[in-house]
């Protein structure tokens, strides 16, 4: 493991997801350490990103989850101190942040995505309704972690879930429900590894559901046969139309006619040892062990 110096897995953070980044930190640290890579822990909120090049680091590992180490702007400090770095470089990070930008180009693309419309206070909510159909979900374009995200059964709910997703960006959209099932693929250097379903036990995959209830079913491979070939091929488009490098999840969700919709990328993919990623890396044969040195050979010269 010498061909990867010394290496920085970048964890913790500052923002609001710094607790989740510090878990799968500490699983990419301890998988790099036991495989003999020179690996250590640089946590961007306990000293600037400079130390990265006065220590001597070679490459980065990033494991950090929302705000400057998703949306491209660490991505872009590393890019200026030319120290290669894991996942998706600045522009595929940003966009993938903005779900409204995301499904823009999706969809110039040719790829399915739910139907939707953007909301502003002056928006005609029954008329949004009429057109999307009921329930529909209300969601900040920028977010995350299902924050802000409303499921309205009635048109006299649009009002008020567009006032909660409006606290978190002045992007708000409204989108169909597609209610088929909701699903998640891993893809690693561009190809799909496998899909996972998601069966939470609550009304939609909310925020209790994904940190705090331990109820939610997991099913690894999602879909079988050629649906699942079919997903797989969705989620490797979706990440190259997206433009994204090294590895992503892509969640789609599918409607009661076995049709798939994307709904949104995930550059900053979740690495402890339940997570989803590792979950779809096992179902493609690969260990957790196997897959952190994987993602960090992305970063090797010529690898992408
Ligand atoms: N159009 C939709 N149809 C069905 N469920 C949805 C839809 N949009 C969102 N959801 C549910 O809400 C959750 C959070 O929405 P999502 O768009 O993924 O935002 P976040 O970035 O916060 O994860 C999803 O995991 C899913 O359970
Ligand atoms: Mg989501």
């Amino acid at each position: 493991m010498k061909q990867f110096g010394k290496v920085a897995v970048l964890l913790g953070g500052s923002s609001t997801e710094r607790e989740v980044s510090l878990m799968s930190g500490a699983g990419v640290l301890e998988a790099l350490q036991g495989q003999g890579v020179d690996a250590h822990a640089f946590d961007p909120a306990e000293k600037p990103l400079s130390a990265l090049k006065e220590e001597g680091f070679d490459r980065a590992f990033l494991i950090l989850h929302g705000g400057q180490g998703e949306d491209g702007t660490i991505q872009g400090a590393l890019e200026f101190m030319g120290i290669p770095y894991t996942g998706c470089g600045v522009m595929a990070s940003a966009i993938g942040m903005d779900k409204w930008r995301t499904k823009l180009m999706w969809q110039a693309a040719g790829l399915p995505v739910p139907e939707y419309e953007l909301l502003t206070a002056q928006s005609d909510f029954a008329a949004v309704a009429a057109r999307l159909g009921l329930p529909l979900f209300v969601k900040p374009a920028n977010g995350g972690s299902s924050v802000g995200v409303t499921k309205c059964k009635s048109a006299a709910d649009i009002e008020a879930a567009y006032r909660e997703a409006a606290k978190f960006d002045p992007l708000v959209l409204a989108e169909k429900a597609v209610l088929g099932g909701e699903y998640s693929c891993a893809v690693l250097d561009g190809r799909a590894l496998a899909t996972v379903k998601i069966e939470p036990a609550t009304e939609f995959y909310d925020f209790d559901a994904k940190y705090f209830r331990d109820d939610t079913v997991y099913r690894c491979p999602g879909l079988l046969g050629i649906k699942e070939a079919e997903a797989r091929q969705l989620a490797e488009q979706a990440f190259r139309v997206l433009g994204a490098t090294g590895w992503a999840r892509i969640d789609f969700l599918m409607d009661e006619n076995d049709g798939i919709f994307l709904l949104e990328p995930n550059t900053a993919p979740g690495m402890t040892s339940h997570s989803l990623f590792p979950m779809c890396a096992r179902d493609a044969g690969i260990s957790y062990e196997e897959l952190v040195v994987k993602i960090l050979a992305t970063t090797l010269s010529g690898a992408q």
